[in-house]
């Protein structure tokens, strides 16, 4: 496959993961080629040194006026889920507090209830849909948390659908066991129980069946403390599993300062990150997964501090934290807007987050996350003359391609695969 005369090519390339001064650098190439054998890029360039290519080749796209970017990497999503929450957006607006949401039994214990009704079957078929729309948006790599199961049966069920998309689905799925995302009614009086079924019967079981690869816990006032969630990584960790984290949401429990001493590969959200929280992750290389549409979606008149962050260093990663309560969009491209508007980040620090450095978020960012000899032949092409107006056209969906392990699975916006 050729991709040519490419207005704007951004590769992402260079050394990895961003930080810094790099985080501004999106190694960008005009008139601009790429050229994939099979499933693997194989030569990108500029100008004619496509041409060499053409005898041999099955597929050529026309890349004028065209922005192409990098498969896009959607490193937090709660993708998994049955059901929908739109009843909460009126309690939203009276200002009822989200944690208070979930006190009432409300929240994610709400999407709890619609999971444990729902068979694997449908939880399946209503994901998939989920999954179209990330890819018809650009996506082609998306980590998806489980959660909403809370009890052996259906943690396993949730996880359970992770593994069939991946098989099923064009998009690469990567997967994360969040047992820890509330404490279920049914342990409303025994914490600790719950968190003995989480270490002693789950953990367990999801390594042994290889349905996870990360595992992830919402340390947060009201939630899980950062003494439970010290207790429940460390005992994934030794299991074999990689810790995210979801820290500081809310409110600072100095949550990203235990994402830096457990060495944690991410930690999410981080709104009301401390500055020794900071500190702590960038020393550590923990990568940052800011989720900006979050903030907007619970109305918290604050973003992360990305400024700062990228300051000190930090790996920061972009994502859409898709969820059916506080994130309720399939679109890497929302994510554009907030992470503009209000981290105050620039296009080019835009991409870099949510392809290269989302890849570090997953611990693939040697095989996607930029255009470049070697990497996986998964690529986005936009309709935007260049990477500022893709960022400044908002509101709706510039893509016109997909294409993912080589394969073209969007054409003129539209699934083909
Ligand atoms: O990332 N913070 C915890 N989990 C999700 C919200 C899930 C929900 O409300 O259903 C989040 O924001
Ligand atoms: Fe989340």
């Amino acid at each position: 496959m050729i991709i040519k005369n490419i207005d704007c090519l951004v590769t992402c390339g260079g050394s990895y993961p961003k930080t810094r001064e790099k985080l501004k650098d999106a190694q960008i190439i005009k008139n601009g080629y790429i050229v994939a054998d099979n499933d693997t890029i194989v030569d990108v360039g500029s100008g004619n040194g496509y041409k060499k290519y053409l005898n041999n080749c099955d597929v050529v796209i026309d890349g004028r006026g065209k922005t192409v970017t990098p498969g896009l990497v959607d490193s937090h999503t709660h993708v998994v889920y049955a059901g929908s929450r739109e009843f909460e957006l009126s309690l939203k607006l009276k200002n009822v507090k989200y944690i208070d949401i979930l006190k009432a039994g409300g929240g994610i214990l709400s999407t709890v209830n619609s999971v444990r009704n729902t068979s694997r079957e449908d939880i399946e078929s209503e994901t998939k849909k989920r999954l179209d729309l990330m890819l018809l948006h650009g996506t082609t790599t998306v980590e998806s948390k489980s959660g909403y199961g809370l009890d052996f049966e259906n943690e396993i069920k949730m996880l359970s659908v992770n593994k069939n998309l991946n098989e099923k689905h064009p998009i690469s799925i990567v997967s994360t066991y969040l047992g820890a995302h509330a404490v279920p009614e049914e342990f409303k009086y025994n914490r600790n129980g719950y968190i003995d079924l989480i270490i002693n019967s789950v953990i367990p079981y999801v390594k042994e069946h290889n349905l996870a690869e990360f595992i992830d816990c919402f340390c947060e006032k009201g939630v899980f403390s950062v003494e439970e969630a010290r207790k429940i990584l460390e005992a994934g960790k030794k299991a074999g599993l990689k810790a995210k984290i979801h820290a500081d949401e809310v409110e600072s429990i100095s949550a990203a300062e235990l994402a830096g001493e457990i060495k944690a590969v991410s930690a999410e959200h981080l709104v009301s990150a401390s500055d020794e929280g900071i500190k702590s992750l960038a020393e550590n290389k923990v990568t940052a997964v800011l989720l900006p549409t979050t903030s907007f979606y619970l109305m918290l008149n604050k973003f992360a501090r990305a400024r700062r962050m990228i300051e000190e260093g930090v790996i920061v990663a972009l994502a859409t934290d898709c969820n059916p309560g506080t994130s309720p969009t399939e679109s890497l491209q929302s994510t554009m807007t907030f992470a503009c508007f209000g981290l105050k980040m620039l296009p080019e620090e835009i991409i870099n987050a949510m392809t290269i450095n989302a890849a570090a978020a997953i611990s693939r960012e040697k095989e996607i996350g930029s255009i470049e000899k070697g990497k996986k032949a998964d690529i986005t092409v936009f309709n935007a003359k260049n990477l500022d107006y893709l960022i400044y056209h908002f509101g709706v969906n510039a893509v016109d391609a997909v294409i993912k392990a080589g394969e073209v699975v969007v054409k003129n916006g539209q699934l083909v695969y």
